[in-house]
């Protein structure tokens, strides 16, 4: 015989010799949820995940860090009597994210914080974009994302990152933030965010599912490839640092496509419908919930992902010291 591929799998020092990939904990961005008040509350729909209050924050993102999670990405729930039609409190400089960002990057100024840009936990219609007869009205939206982001990034966040898929907010945040002075601070894009139920869990945390209709005229229809490079090149155009691809697991060939088609890092989320079916089944006893999650993750970073997102960060870092 020629050919005995098994040769190279005999042994874990020599399949650890020719492994192609490998996770580190450098390559996560650790989302958290925050609220208001001194309490950390358990999440139901999300088991292992809390809406921390700005201390807890703090002190489980410094646990992330320590152990190698370079970044983390901010998620508020918004009392019902702050929200409404045009989402003023996203870009109020005393709201949950400003001062969640500035309690971060007090605590650890070497940790990376990276914001979420979008109207739906702000929005009374529960939409990414403001609501018109039913409408999602886009440029009226992309004025008040801007002005979101520039709030993010007067309060010291990193990275700002735009997952509302309305058209040219790349352009438009990246134009102001240049003009206030803060063209240091990054934008990653949700450049490839698809139309998903995954997203089930997350709306239920933050209670920001939509009032009416669904997200379909602005997140990209599941059917499609080509359309996330257009979309691709054009975040690139715009000024984006960084893109991304969210959910992660069901769109593996997305990041593989947006891998080859732009020179920026790619992103993926592995978004909390993911997490939950994992979650959900290792609890049950049904599947070994570290050895499912580490090979989720390592697929999606072999399908191209140069940045992942998970809620398993934390405990992934943990797992590989
Ligand atoms: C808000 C936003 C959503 C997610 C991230 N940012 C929800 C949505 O677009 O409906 C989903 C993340 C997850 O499910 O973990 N625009």
């Amino acid at each position: 015989m020629h050919h005995r591929p098994r040769r190279n799998r005999k042994s874990a020092g020599v399949r650890n010799l020719v492994r192609e990939v490998t996770l580190s904990a450098h390559d996560f961005i650790y989302p958290l949820f925050v609220q208001e008040g001194d309490e950390n509350e358990d999440i139901a729909a999300m088991p292992g995940c809390k809406r921390w209050s700005i201390a807890g924050l703090v002190q489980e993102a410094g646990e992330a860090f320590a152990l190698g999670v370079p970044a983390v990405v901010l998620f508020p729930a918004v009392a019902e009597n702050l929200k409404n039609s045009t989402a003023d409190e996203s870009w109020n400089p005393e709201g949950l994210i400003p001062r969640a960002v500035r309690a971060l990057k007090q605590a650890y100024p070497e940790l990376v914080v990276v914001t979420d840009v979008a109207l739906d936990p702000y929005n009374s219609d529960g939409h990414d974009g403001v609501v018109e007869n039913g409408a999602i009205l886009n440029d009226e939206s992309v004025e008040i994302l801007s002005k979101q982001a520039l709030c993010h990034a007067e309060a010291g966040a990193d990275i700002v990152s735009p997952s509302d898929m309305m058209d040219g907010r790349v352009a438009a945040i990246r134009e102001l933030l240049d003009s206030k002075g803060y063209e240091g601070v990054s934008i990653l894009s949700c450049t490839a965010k698809y139309a998903s139920a995954y997203y089930g869990p997350f709306r239920g945390a933050l209670d920001s599912a939509p009032k009416a209709g669904d997200k379909k005229t602005y997140q990209m229809d599941y059917g499609n490839v080509r359309e996330s490079v257009r979309e691709a090149i054009f975040d690139e155009e715009e000024g984006a640092d960084m893109i991304m691809v969210k959910p992660a697991g069901a769109y593996l060939d997305i990041i593989v496509r947006l891998k080859e088609v732009s020179t920026l890092p790619v992103a993926a989320y592995q978004v909390s419908g993911e997490y939950l079916m994992i979650k959900s089944a290792a609890q049950a006893g049904w599947l070994d919930e570290k050895a499912v999650v580490l090979e989720s993750l390592t697929g999606i970073k072999r399908a191209g992902a140069d940045i992942i997102l998970s809620y398993f960060a934390k405990d992934v870092a943990a797992w590989l010291k």
